[in-house]
């Protein structure tokens, strides 16, 4: 640890990027801003790839800092991940990467914490008080954790938040035999037809697990919801879904 950033990791903190520097300023520093925000990650990674290049954590805070003045408004952080070393690490990165704080720590308080995002990320929305405000939930497994539906309901009915999750369909592919079949119902609202991907053709496994992971997004959950593909020849498949946008961000 730290691990080297895949191609494909490039491409996604790309996303992160453009939208946060959008998304912080529109809500905290508009005409109808918000009094606070909170960036949330259920699965933050220790800030820092082996090469140096940034992580989603230190991504965020850079957009903000770098386009919302530090007296507009509060931004929490919340940082979980269920490995002490990414947590521990963390923390030593972003001193770092900030080492003269941006913001007070009233301004800008950063949550760190060991746990998993199943079991600990809503509890530590609660614990910030991160509900009734806006939320950006950036949910970026390695496809070996699904994010439970019953959180992302949750996020969805709280006021302009929106959810990016990475999903890796490799992970239901391989392992439908072997997983619980509710939990895996659960990723997917309690819809099993994610199940029939045992019958389908090696081609059209990912698609059937994408198609299925979409549908109840968006039928259950959110109003808006976009996916894009980062598929570099040499990674499995993977899809990031991000959704509810009021506003959106990307579509400004
Ligand atoms: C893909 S990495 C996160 C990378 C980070 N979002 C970034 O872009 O810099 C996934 C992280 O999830 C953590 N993890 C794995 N299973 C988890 C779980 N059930 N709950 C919380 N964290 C988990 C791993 O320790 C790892 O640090």
């Amino acid at each position: 640890m730290p691990w080297q950033c895949a191609e494909h990791t490039g491409a996604k903190h790309e996303i992160y990027r453009r939208y946060l520097e959008r998304w912080f300023p529109i809500l905290l520093a508009s005409s109808n801003a918000y009094p606070s925000v909170t960036y949330a990650e259920g699965f933050a990674g220790p800030g820092v790839y082996s090469g140096g290049e940034d992580g989603s954590p230190v991504i965020a805070i850079r957009a903000l800092v770098g386009e919302v003045p530090p007296n507009k408004g509060i931004a929490r952080f919340v940082f979980i991940d269920d490995d002490q070393r990414c947590v521990d690490m963390l923390g030593e990165t972003l001193l770092k990467a900030f080492p003269k704080r941006p913001r007070t720590d009233a301004a800008m308080p950063v949550w760190r914490k060991k746990g998993t995002c199943a079991e600990d990320l809503e509890v530590a929305l609660d614990r910030v008080q991160a509900w009734g405000q806006p939320i950006f939930a950036n949910l970026d497994s390695w496809g070996n954790a699904p994010v439970p539906f019953k959180l992302l309901q949750r996020l969805a009915t709280n006021v302009s938040t929106e959810v990016i999750v990475t999903l890796l369909p490799q992970h239901f592919v391989r392992f439908v035999s072997r997983l619980d079949k509710e939990k895996g119902d659960d990723v997917f609202g309690g819809d099993p037809h994610w199940r029939d991907v045992v019958n389908l053709p090696p081609e059209a496994k990912s698609r059937h697990i994408l198609t299925c992971y979409r549908k109840a997004l968006k039928q259950r959950v959110f109003h808006t919801c976009w996916t894009s593909n980062l598929s570099p020849a040499t990674a499995s498949p993977c899809i990031s879904s991000s959704a509810r946008g009021i506003p959106s961000a990307c579509r400004r």
